[in-house]
């Protein structure tokens, strides 16, 4: 089965512009997520991909085959949506045999592959129910299995698990893409939910106000975000402001807001410009207040929440500026609210980027 590639892909909406010069690989078998705010995109992009809308300019290509002048029912893909959109007053049979009907294939054949589409999704014992009378994952293997009776190679999933509460969201992602990779499909998901998206795809793509702004598997975002959008947006960051005092081929003293001199790592930072240095919650260590060392930050314990598996604590700084801590339950505490403590990190493990035009709360803002 072949890559989906989008190139230049522009789309407009009046003077909206949805989808801003585009370009985007996904592989062969891949499970890929489209990841943004809402409003960023990501619907139009995976629409564009289905031929339910047409490009104002650029090109779509499955394998070699450019298809954005081949129509929709031709391009071997399956949309899923939201509601799974299953008709309501039809069996799951009739559901799945919508595809090859509409199709006009001739019986025999119809009947043989809503058999074994049944059989892959495993629900061939519920081929008489109506979709009310299924659960939430069910339905969404139902709308599956009729995207695959209908010829479809590349799934695209429209927040496919948006409708589902919480807890049943949480189980069924991981069948989402179990089914995906069973089937050996591509599929392309959808969502604005970024610990859904970490936690199921090979790759994901971050969007923001219809662009990407970065491609990579969930631990290369993670550990290397390449904005203040996204290392925001994936996980959770503490941003300290401050100003170039050194710069040594890459190798930085920022003085932060406040006065703290910190060391760190970044290039095309030149002296006195402003920065804002990013630093991951549990990268922090909590130190003793006589403790001295290279990186430290010194502040008075404002909050601390237990939250079952970690310990997430809220530190006031000197500087008046407040970062978030979070540590393993386990570890040995032996402060409290109101104590004074030292906070410090690895050099290596902060993230610095040049003060944003915008403003750094409209830069990470969603
Ligand atoms: N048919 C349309 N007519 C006018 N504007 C549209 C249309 N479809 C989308 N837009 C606009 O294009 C932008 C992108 O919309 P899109 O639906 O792709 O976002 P999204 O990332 O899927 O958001 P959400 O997470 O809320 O579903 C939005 O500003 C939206 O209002
Ligand atoms: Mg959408």
């Amino acid at each position: 089965m072949p890559d989906v590639r989008v190139v230049n892909l522009t789309k407009k909406f009046g003077d909206i512009v949805a989808l801003d010069n585009v370009n985007l690989t996904v592989h062969d078998k891949e499970y890929f997520s489209l990841l943004g705010p809402s409003g960023c995109g990501k619907t139009t992009l995976l629409k564009l991909i289905a031929g339910l809308i047409e490009p104002d300019s650029g090109e779509i290509y499955i394998g070699d085959k450019r298809v954005d002048n081949v129509p929709p029912e031709d391009r071997e893909i399956g949309f899923v949506f939201q509601t799974f959109a299953l008709f309501p007053h039809m069996t799951v049979w009739e559901n799945v045999n919508y595809g090859p009907k509409v199709k006009n294939f001739d019986e025999k054949e119809s009947e043989t592959i809503v058999h074994e589409v049944l059989e892959l999704v495993k629900l061939h014992e519920r081929l008489g129910a109506y979709p009310n009378e299924l659960s939430g994952g069910m339905m969404q293997r139902i709308a599956v299995a009729r995207a695959l009776a209908a010829g479809a190679k590349i799934l695209l999933l429209d927040e496919p698990l948006g409708q589902l509460d919480a807890k049943v969201r949480n189980e069924i992602r991981y069948e989402m893409r179990k089914m995906a990779k069973d089937l050996n499909l591509t599929a392309i998901h959808v969502t604005h939910d970024q610990s859904e998206a970490m936690s199921i795809s090979d790759r994901i793509a971050v969007m923001k106000k219809g662009k990407i702004v970065q491609v990579g598997t969930p631990q290369e975002l993670y550990m290397n975000p390449a904005s203040l959008f996204v290392a925001n947006f994936i996980g959770e960051s503490n941003f300290l402001e401050g100003s170039v005092a050194e710069a040594n081929n890459g190798e930085l003293v920022i003085e932060l807001r406040g006065g703290a001199k910190v060391h760190a790592f970044g290039k095309g930072l030149a002296r006195d410009e402003r920065a804002v240095v990013v630093i991951r919650p549990e990268v922090l260590t909590v130190e003793k207040p006589s403790y001295r060392g290279k990186n430290v930050l010194r502040g008075v314990v404002e909050k601390i929440s237990f939250e079952g598996t970690f310990i997430r604590y809220v530190i006031r700084l000197e500087s008046e500026d407040f970062v978030i801590v979070i540590k393993p339950s386990l570890t040995e505490r032996w402060f409290d609210i109101g104590d004074s403590i030292t906070l410090s990190f690895e050099s290596e493990k902060a993230h610095i980027f040049a003060y944003p035009e915008a403003g750094l709360m409209e830069e990470i803002s969603v």
